[in-house]
């Protein structure tokens, strides 16, 4: 049961995290053009992706409609896919969504169908709704009944299961058709939301492999409420696990620091990395830890991450860690740097020092 998709993690744009109920036509175009414009579509985020609350009533017939936010979906896919680009949306098990909405309940099929005739080409399932409906066990079959009507449209659409970890999904959320599962609850925008979920990904670390993903929910990159070296963090930690890198904040409106983050190329191939091989912890004392992640090329990323509330002295040791370098890069200050047996950086509070070690 595997749909080809997603041989790297799932890049791209989602309308939840900034825009919440209040993502529209005009919102989505608008990012569309930002990221055709900007930059992201030509680093590789292609993914535009309505969340929540897009949904109207179902017609006679039972086909679900969009509400007056969204007058014409098809349209809408028309000019996202003229911009390079593609367009993902966003449906539950349950008779209604998380936000209240209509769900899939019952018309699996038909909307799978109705997302491909519309061209539709992501779609995020959030079980949130069918919490009353099917319990937790029943997980694995909900999810599979609606990826083979994916499958069965013919139609390439990435699967995105969304319920939060639970019934750990990382065990069976490939069988079911799955490109990518949220490994936790929703990410806030905070130092502490964002390092509780992202430093408790370790031990997942062998479930993650080309085309099927652990999400640790989407970034908060450029909302405000983290400093520049706290999401540089996000963005290094979210590239050492693999995750998908889909921005959360509003395109149009970027700092050139943010925008520098998001469009770091070379910390982008970290989380793009062909082999496909989730990294993990490989040292920790105290709020100073290494993590690592072995690429394609028989490179690694090392990541020293300073979890403190003052700058902090971090040796990485290369024989320690496994790791043998006759190169480095820091990635952050785009600078070589001198091997040797190790290398010690300070690195600021709440920040991280990100480097690829070339054998
Ligand atoms: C849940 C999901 C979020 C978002 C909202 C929308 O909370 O986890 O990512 O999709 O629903 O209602």
């Amino acid at each position: 049961r595997d749909n080809g998709l997603a041989r790297t993690p799932p890049m791209g744009w989602n309308s939840w995290n900034k825009f919440a109920g209040r993502v529209d036509d005009a919102a989505v175009r608008a990012m569309a053009d930002a990221m055709a414009s900007n930059g992201m579509r030509d680093a590789g985020y292609v993914y535009v992706n309505i969340d929540d609350t897009w949904e109207g009533e179902r017609d006679a017939q039972g086909n679900i409609t969009t509400n007056r936010k969204f007058p014409d979906m098809k349209a809408l896919a028309d000019y996202v896919h003229a911009k390079g680009l593609k367009l993902g949306i966003y449906s539950s098990p349950g008779p209604n969504t998380c936000a209240g909405y209509e769900g899939s309940y019952g018309h699996e099929a038909q909307d799978a169908r109705t997302y491909a005739a519309w061209g539709i080409d992501y779609l995020k399932y959030d079980w949130c709704g069918a919490r009353n409906i099917y319990t937790d066990a029943e997980m694995p079959a909900v999810y599979q009944k609606m990826g083979d009507a994916l499958l069965a449209t013919g139609r390439p659409i990435v699967y995105s299961l969304c319920q939060y970890g639970r019934e750990d999904v990382w065990t069976w959320g490939a069988d079911v058709g799955g490109n990518l599962w949220r490994t936790t609850g929703d990410i806030r925008d905070t130092w502490d939301s964002m390092t509780r979920i992202g430093f408790a990904q370790d031990s997942l670390a062998r479930f993650a492999k080309p085309g099927h993903w652990n999400d640790p929910d989407m970034l908060e990159i450029g909302n405000g409420g983290m400093s520049a070296d706290e999401y540089r963090t996000h963005m290094s930690l979210w590239s050492i696990l693999a995750a998908p890198l889909l921005a959360g904040n509003d395109l149009r409106a970027m700092t050139p620091e943010i925008r520098d983050i998001l469009l770091n190329r070379e910390v982008i191939a970290i989380d793009q990395d062909a082999g496909g091989k989730q990294g993990a912890r490989a040292w920790q004392d105290g709020d100073r830890e290494i993590w690592t992640r072995e690429l394609a090329d028989g490179s690694r990323a090392v990541a020293l991450f300073n979890r403190g509330d003052a700058p902090a002295s971090i040796t990485a040791r290369w024989a320690s860690l496994g790791v043998r370098a006759r190169q480095a890069r820091d990635l952050w200050a785009h600078q070589d740097v001198s091997p040797g047996s190790e290398h010690t950086a300070t690195v600021p509070a709440h920040g991280v020092v990100l480097l690829r070690v070339t054998r």
